[in-house]
């Protein structure tokens, strides 16, 4: 039995902070864990839900076993037209969602304090939910996405495997040109895109377009629908806004898969519409443990922790 870090699995939360850090260098394995172990006694606190992950270097020194499970930096990416993607892959991803925007920000500073001493803010984006969990394109983002014990299938590595409980992730900040998509009649945005806009309803047929977000991304292979776990979600400002794209999967094959299908390099040399109107402009690999994964490598410093915060109970809930 492999219980997953179930703070992936709340939809409930309409506030979120994403922080990326980037290790400094020279950093050994028990000053990671010194510093990272408050961090992750936070997964208890009442009112916040923490998801934690590692990109590949952080990974290696953190678990002796991380080679088994073939996870891999984010590498940029060069499609057809001119588009590409770019690889700013950092070490630590910490993911606060909950109903309240002030307790977000109180556990995002006590992740700041935790780690400031070992790493770099590299990325800070506060996401909110947009209208009816829509996109700031307008679109309802995540009507196709699995629920239940679907999205477990979808996001977690099965028992068994190497890193099981565990999840592979993708990150990906999104700068919208609302203005040029906005130009588009609703009938063209709705081709973009592949559903209709006010309903959410999927195209069929003749009707749905090769080019589509819906098409380039909803992807089988050898009869196996490749589906990911997402949980994007619009942040920004007038000024600068667009989509933190977040997705787990229990194979990092499939990000690649639907990418490379989103790029043009999948073989028959069609972009996905939507890139015309949004730009990436961070890129990721993560690795999710399972919570009994990190209960074993965290675990001395949780004793002496859990010690600590009995004395020092109330300072941002860690
Ligand atoms: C600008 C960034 C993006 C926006 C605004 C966006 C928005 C949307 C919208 C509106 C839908 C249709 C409704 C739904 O099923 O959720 C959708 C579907 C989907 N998107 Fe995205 N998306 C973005 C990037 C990505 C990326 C980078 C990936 C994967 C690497 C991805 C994977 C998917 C998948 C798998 C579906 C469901 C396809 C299906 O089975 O019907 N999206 N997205």
């Amino acid at each position: 039995m492999t219980t997953p870090q179930t703070s992936i699995f709340n939809e409930n939360s309409i506030h979120h902070y994403f922080l990326e850090y980037k290790l400094h260098s020279n950093i050994d394995n028990k000053t990671l864990i010194t510093a990272l172990s408050p961090v992750l006694s936070s997964f208890s606190a009442h009112d916040v839900e923490v998801v934690v992950a590692f990109g590949k270097n952080t990974w290696e020194l953190l678990s002796p076993s991380a080679g088994e499970i073939g996870l891999k930096s984010f590498e940029s990416l060069n499609g057809v037209d001119g588009y590409m993607l770019p690889s700013t892959q950092n070490d630590i991803l910490v993911w606060i969602h909950s109903a309240h925007h002030d307790s977000n920000f109180d556990q995002a500073l006590a992740v700041q304090h935790c780690l400031q001493s070992i790493a770099k803010l590299e990325l800070e984006l506060i996401g909110f939910k947009y209208h009816d969990s829509r996109d700031l394109t307008g679109f309802v983002d995540g009507s196709a996405n699995p629920t239940g014990e679907d999205a477990r299938v979808a996001a977690l590595i099965p028992v068994g495997e190497p890193g099981e409980g565990g999840s592979f992730v993708l990150t990906q900040q999104w700068v919208h040109d609302l203005a040029r998509f906005n130009q588009l009649s609703q009938a063209e945005q709705e081709k973009v895109i592949g559903r209709t806009k006010p309903d959410s309803v999927e195209f069929s047929g003749a009707d749905m377009p090769s080019n589509s977000h819906v098409s380039r991304t909803d992807v089988k292979l050898d009869n196996t629908a490749l589906k990911i776990y997402r949980r994007s979600a619009p942040y920004g400002t007038v000024a600068q806004h667009g989509l933190y794209f977040i997705a787990f999967s229990c194979q990092l094959m499939r990000f690649e898969v639907i990418l490379q299908r989103m790029f043009g390099v999948s073989g028959d040399n069609k972009h996905d519409r939507l890139i015309e109107f949004s730009k990436a402009i961070s890129g990721a690999y993560w690795f999710a443990p399972s919570r009994e994964t990190l209960g074993v490598l965290f675990r001395e410093e949780d004793r002496s922790l859990s010690e600590n915060s009995r004395r020092h109970k109330g300072t941002h809930g860690i």
